[in-house]
């Protein structure tokens, strides 16, 4: 492990989204512990029960409160929670969650199961506004803090693999925007999303055709896709002291992929 700057001492904050060691939450999590912060681990109570989470709560010597994120109650006790525990207002929150009923059963956009797309947009998206409201109402974010959500570029663009989770992630964004706004004026909290290269990870596997998508966004990217350390790099950054006037924005971390049309690689592929 390399030495950290403390680029987030003495800072607070929640971690929601890591369930294995490939989980760009996980990631940011040891990287955060690496520049200094002190933070709560959460995830749903049935992504707990395997227990690797234990391990990384030892390893960054953090408390875990189990909380499903589509669930007011719960995000309750664990935002206030965590401020008990942590012995202060939060300076940072990471929302790492992402869930279709619909991409897991393989069920196609032109085919989708109402039910699912519920669940996809409240486990998704509307979760990021059930945490920014239980924060806002229990007035349990510091100034200046910072809260960071994953999104993925088929919020602008079409990619059909991604199913309903672009709608998910257009919606994210707008919530950031909106909840940005509100955040920003009552008490210059930043609200702002990551839009981060395919990554090999539990969520990002279960997409269709995601092993040769994520070959092929090598291939269009002029620096190739970006990691999960890589992610949690960024994303501690966006927690520092340093980027305190970057808020409502969609920040893209992908190596270059959303801004190239087609790159020589490919064109050599296709014998261009
Ligand atoms: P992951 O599978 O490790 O993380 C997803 C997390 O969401 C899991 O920890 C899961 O337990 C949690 N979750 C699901 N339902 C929940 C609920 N009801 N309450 C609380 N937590 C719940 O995968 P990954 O890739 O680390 O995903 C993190 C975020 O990054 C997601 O928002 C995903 O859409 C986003 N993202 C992922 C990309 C990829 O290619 N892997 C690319 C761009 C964005």
């Amino acid at each position: 492990m390399t030495m950290g700057n403390n680029l987030l001492k003495g800072k607070r904050g929640i971690i929601f989204g890591a369930l294995d060691e490939h989980s760009i939450a996980w990631k940011t999590a040891e990287k955060a512990h690496e520049e200094g912060a002190k933070f709560v681990l959460t995830n749903a109570p049935i992504a707990l029960r395997m227990g690797a989470l234990n391990k990384l709560a030892e390893e960054t010597g953090s408390t875990i409160i189990p909380a499903d994120a589509t669930d007011n109650a719960e995000l309750e006790k664990l935002i206030a929670e965590a401020v008990e525990i942590l012995g202060g207002p939060l300076d940072f929150i990471l929302h790492s969650i992402g869930m279709s009923p619909n991409v897991r059963k393989g069920k196609p956009y032109t085919d989708l199961n109402y039910d699912w797309f519920h669940k996809t947009l409240d486990v998704s998206a509307m979760s990021l506004h059930r945490v920014l409201q239980t924060a806002y109402k229990l007035d349990a974010m510091a100034e200046w803090g910072s809260v960071i959500s994953l999104s993925f570029v088929a919020a602008q663009r079409a990619f059909p693999g991604y199913n309903d989770m672009a709608d998910a992630k257009s919606l994210m964004e707008s919530i950031t925007r909106n909840f940005g706004y509100q955040y920003g004026n009552a008490k210059k909290v930043r609200v702002n999303t990551i839009s981060q290269s395919p990554t090999l990870t539990t969520a990002g596997k279960g997409v269709g055709g995601f092993d040769q998508f994520i070959n092929f966004a090598e291939d269009i990217s002029p620096l190739g896709n970006a990691s999960a350390e890589q992610c949690a790099d960024y994303t501690v950054m966006m927690f520092s002291d340093y980027t305190r006037m970057v808020t409502m924005q969609n920040l893209f971390h992908d190596g270059g992929f959303s801004f190239t049309g087609i790159s020589e690689k490919v064109m050599k592929k296709y014998g261009m």
